[in-house]
């Protein structure tokens, strides 16, 4: 009987991101001419391809790069039906508000489990062909307890990462009493949803009449953490608010959007252990001025970069995609737009076994159709990733 391979030996690839600069050159840890040895799911070697160790079986990439798999750590992915007359709507020059999300919420609570089941799964395989190998879902698009529950339910099916945003909006048969909501979020609709969700988010934007100001967002987090929920932010989207300082002071992991940023929010966010989220994916759909990105980095606060992937206000799978806004229109270079949509949505999920290719990593490798990794923001918009190894046939985005 055959000896079970253990251990592949990745050869053929012209520039490998490590993120780890012990193994090569800059934050990215490049290495040219490299190779991979990955065993029982994990990165057990890198280096120069002459140096490379023997294994039981060979993979070669043809003179690609290869990177670490994207982590995304900010979607919606569990929804029914889709909002693209309001996205030309709002091309035409309408404003988004975040009124449009009570149209997916009725579309969600009348979808059976299986429409929503074969939606996500469609999603989370757009995605993964894009090159993610670890996404965050939340919830949100219920707002009852039933629905709430049942949506993390599903998201659990294809990723630990689960947020319950039970506080995204006020559903319209609450309209007028906010109040009623939030109790109903930090009571009845987090005892259902707890046990399904590792975080917890809210949507803090006072300038919206849909969402939550500090005092409201301040009980949801407290509730949810006091039932060991982990903490992430939607802060500062549509304009100056409290959501990033409120997220930094209860040590949130990840404040995201981070949109319109007073200097005491930027202070906050380098003087604590807050990741800044950036989401271009939003202001390209929303038509509106993209985060400074340079701001924030040049004070030393970590960033990540994610889709926000949901059918209103960024309705993208693509890491990609968000890699060359990022480069584009954000003034990030292409070293730190990869590092934030790897490293960076790891650090956002705390998750030191993924974004990096470090010895003892999980083995997400994301093989470009292309020698380096500067490709992807100078090649918008084509499909650069061939292939995820050691293995893509069919494996859940983070299994
Ligand atoms: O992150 N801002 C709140 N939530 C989503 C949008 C949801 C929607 O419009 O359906 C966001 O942009
Ligand atoms: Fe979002």
């Amino acid at each position: 009987m055959n000896r079970p391979r253990v251990s592949t030996l990745v050869t053929g690839i012209a520039e490998l991101v490590t993120n780890d600069p012990a193994a090569g050159a800059g934050p990215l840890g490049l290495v040219a001419d490299a190779a991979v040895v990955v065993e029982d799911g994990a990165v057990a070697w890198t280096g120069s391809r002459r140096h490379a160790p023997a294994a039981d079986a060979r993979i070669d990439v043809g003179g690609r790069a290869v990177v670490p798999g994207f982590v995304d750590s900010h979607t919606h992915l569990v929804f029914a039906g889709d909002r693209a007359a309001e996205f030309e709507a709002r091309m035409a020059g309408a404003r988004y508000d975040g009124g449009g999300i009570s149209a997916t919420v009725a579309a969600t609570r009348s979808a059976s489990d299986d429409v929503l089941r074969g939606r996500l799964g469609g999603l989370v395989a757009e995605l993964r062909g894009q090159g993610t190998t670890t996404v965050e879902v939340k919830s949100g698009y219920g707002l009852t307890v039933e629905d709430e529950a049942r949506c993390l339910r599903l998201a659990a099916e294809v990723t630990p990462e689960t947020t319950f945003l039970g506080a995204h909006v006020v559903p319209a048969e609450y309209a007028g009493r906010t109040e009623d909501y939030v109790a109903l979020v930090t009571g009845p609709m987090l005892d259902a949803c707890a046990p399904v969700a590792r975080w917890i988010d809210v949507f803090c934007e006072p300038a919206s009449a849909h969402a939550f100001d500090g005092a409201a967002a301040r009980a949801v987090l407290e509730a949810g953490r006091a039932r060991g929920l982990q903490l992430r932010v939607h802060a500062n989207q549509l304009a100056p608010g409290p959501g990033v300082q409120l997220a930094v002071e209860l040590g949130a992991a990840s404040a995201d959007h981070c949109t319109h940023l007073t200097d005491a929010d930027v202070d906050a966010l380098a003087g604590g252990t807050t990741v800044a989220t950036l989401l271009p994916g939003a202001e390209f759909s929303t038509r509106s001025p993209y985060p400074d990105a340079r701001r924030l980095l040049s004070a030393g606060v970590p960033v990540a970069l994610a889709t926000d992937c949901n059918p209103g206000s960024s309705f993208t799978t693509s890491m990609p995609f968000c890699i060359a806004l990022a480069v584009r229109e954000m003034g990030m270079t292409p070293v730190e737009a990869l590092w934030a949509a790897t490293a960076g949505g790891a650090a956002a999920l705390r998750r030191p076994d993924v974004g990096h290719l470090g010895p003892g990593a999980r083995a997400d490798l994301a093989v470009l159709d292309a020698p380096s990794y500067r490709h992807l923001a100078y090649r918008p918009g084509v499909p650069l990733v061939r292939a995820l190894l050691p293995d893509d046939s069919g494996r859940p985005a983070d299994s």
